[in-house]
């Protein structure tokens, strides 16, 4: 979606949920106990968003170089995932959430597909907050499939080369339907975007907070909200007097 030129509330957030590992082992306990605090912290946010003012939020759960973790933690981190949708769906519908996901499921069991599609179809309807989870994303990976998606149509000539747009690109990504992310946050302090939303994040402000994510409350979002609202988004023009 193009980029629109509002300053002042970010309607969306994205989220690189980072730290839970850390969390963990500071307390002696396997990093799976880090995970599962921050599933508890994801609910605790969406419940929050809304009334912060957040339209969008968009939160990354695994990534495409997730999978050269211990299968013990991967298969972990699925399970918390399906109890999440299991558990959380009456929630979800009760506070007009719509749910969605991003990346490539292909590589996902197929009970957590199901599970997926399940509660993507349940809150269709709902947008009192649009809810997004990056499960097996990649930037780069998202960008590849779309490519190859444009490619074959363009060899079947249905698109034609020299009509493709930055709208087709945009139109062609998972993010489809979904607007540019106002701004990204990442806990636990790194301050790199490990391949979160690159072509969608193109005019994203950034805020890096040294919070590991099981600690991140809504009390810390809403400051980071309002300084949000303090920052001069000038895309590319000059600040108007
Ligand atoms: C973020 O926490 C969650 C996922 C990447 C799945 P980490 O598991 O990366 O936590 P750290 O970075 O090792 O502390
Ligand atoms: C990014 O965190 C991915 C998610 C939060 C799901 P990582 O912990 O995987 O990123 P790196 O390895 O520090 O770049
Ligand atoms: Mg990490």
């Amino acid at each position: 979606m193009a980029i629109k030129e509002e300053t002042g509330r970010a309607r969306h957030v994205a989220i690189i949920m980072d730290g839970n590992g850390r969390w963990a082992t500071e307390r002696g306990w396997p990093r799976l106990v880090g995970h599962r605090k921050g599933a508890e912290r994801v609910k605790e946010i969406v419940r929050a968003a809304p009334d912060l003012g957040i339209e969008w939020l968009t939160i990354y759960a695994f990534s495409t170089e997730n999978w050269k973790r211990s299968t013990e933690e991967v298969l972990g981190l699925m399970a918390i995932f399906a109890r999440y949708i299991e558990r959380e769906a009456d929630r979800l519908a009760t506070e007009g959430v719509r749910m969605r996901f991003i990346g490539d499921r292909s590589r996902l069991d197929a009970k957590l597909q199901k599970l997926m599609a399940g509660i993507e179809a349940r809150t269709a309807q709902f947008s009192r907050l649009n809810l997004t989870v990056a499960i097996n994303y990649g930037g780069r990976d998202e960008m590849v499939r779309a490519m190859r998606r444009l490619c074959a149509d363009a060899a079947a000539g249905r698109l034609d080369p020299a009509a493709l747009s930055e709208a087709t690109i945009s139109g062609a990504l998972d993010t489809v339907g979904l607007p540019d992310p106002d701004l990204i946050i990442r806990t636990s302090g790194e301050t790199r975007t490990s391949n979160f939303l690159p072509w969608q994040s193109a005019y994203a402000e950034y805020e890096f907070t040294p919070t590991l994510w099981p600690d991140f409350r809504p009390d810390e979002l809403a400051t980071i909200l309002s300084r949000f609202g303090n920052r001069d988004r000038r895309f590319g023009g000059v600040r108007k007097a």
